[in-house]
């Protein structure tokens, strides 16, 4: 499995974005458009973006009816994106749904990534509010257990994590991992954090990483120190 840095493009709008992405020149990172982007701009952004020659992890954590979400995928197939995700708790008929909508004609499709449990949302709200009573550990695990039988590459999960979902779901299963940090810089809002070379450590397939290299003050000598530690 290929590793690689993604970046979080977190801004609202194409004007940011493309002059964000304009810093770096030759360099072509990988891209996440997340839903403040995509519902801001459209399909456009995507294609725009992939046209410039990066690759897009396109976050809209579908979750719905599987023949909707089915269709959907369809959609989003045909934008040509390279990875895409959906919420693991629509069930594995949404997730299967998934799989099949995504599937081009050619028998290729991008990779299908699911969330397990929200990382805001703590075990406390988990059983007040969702009435999962079992603990946040073992629901994130069976979740996971349950994206791989339906046929899904991974899940977005805490670097902490990383080493418990290979070990449950097998070595290919892929994990994409945000809350990752400098060992020098602002956590900001995230608690549990790692650094990219802790992340490569303990087997993280693809790190997301978003404002220690939007907000730097040099993003592209960041990116390229995320490249260093986490692919080396
Ligand atoms: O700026 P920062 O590096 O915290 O950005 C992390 C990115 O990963 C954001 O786009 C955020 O929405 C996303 N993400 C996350 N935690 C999750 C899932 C996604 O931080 N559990």
């Amino acid at each position: 499995m290929g590793k690689d840095v993604i970046v979080a493009c977190d801004f609202s709008g194409k004007d940011e974005v493309m002059a964000f992405l304009d810093k770096f020149k030759g360099r072509k990172p990988y891209v996440k458009i997340g839903m403040e982007l995509f519902y801001a701009e459209g399909p456009d952004i995507v294609r725009e973006i992939k046209a410039r020659g990066h690759k897009i992890f396109l976050d809209l954590k579908l979750h719905d009816i599987p023949n909707t979400v089915k269709k959907s995928m369809a959609v989003l197939s045909r934008l040509d994106v390279d990875m895409t995700n959906l919420h693991a708790s629509g069930t594995k008929a949404m997730m299967e749904a998934a799989i099949e909508g995504l599937t081009r004609p050619d028998g290729t499709r991008p990779l299908l990534i699911a969330v397990t449990q929200l990382t805001s949302t703590s075990e406390e709200r988990m059983k007040a509010d969702l009435l999962i009573n079992e603990p946040i550990d073992k629901v994130v695990m069976h979740y996971a257990k349950n994206a791989a039988d339906s046929g899904l590459d991974g899940v977005v999960c805490s670097p902490l994590e990383s080493e418990k979902v290979h070990s449950v779901c097998g070595k290919d299963f892929i994990t994409v991992t945000p809350g990752v940090r400098f060992s020098d810089g602002d956590t900001g809002d995230q608690v549990r954090v790692m650094t990219p070379a802790q992340a490569k450590k303990i087997g993280s397939d693809y790190i997301v990483v978003g404002r220690p290299i939007t907000a730097a003050d040099d993003p592209v000598a960041a990116y390229e120190r995320c490249i260093n530690e986490f692919v080396g």
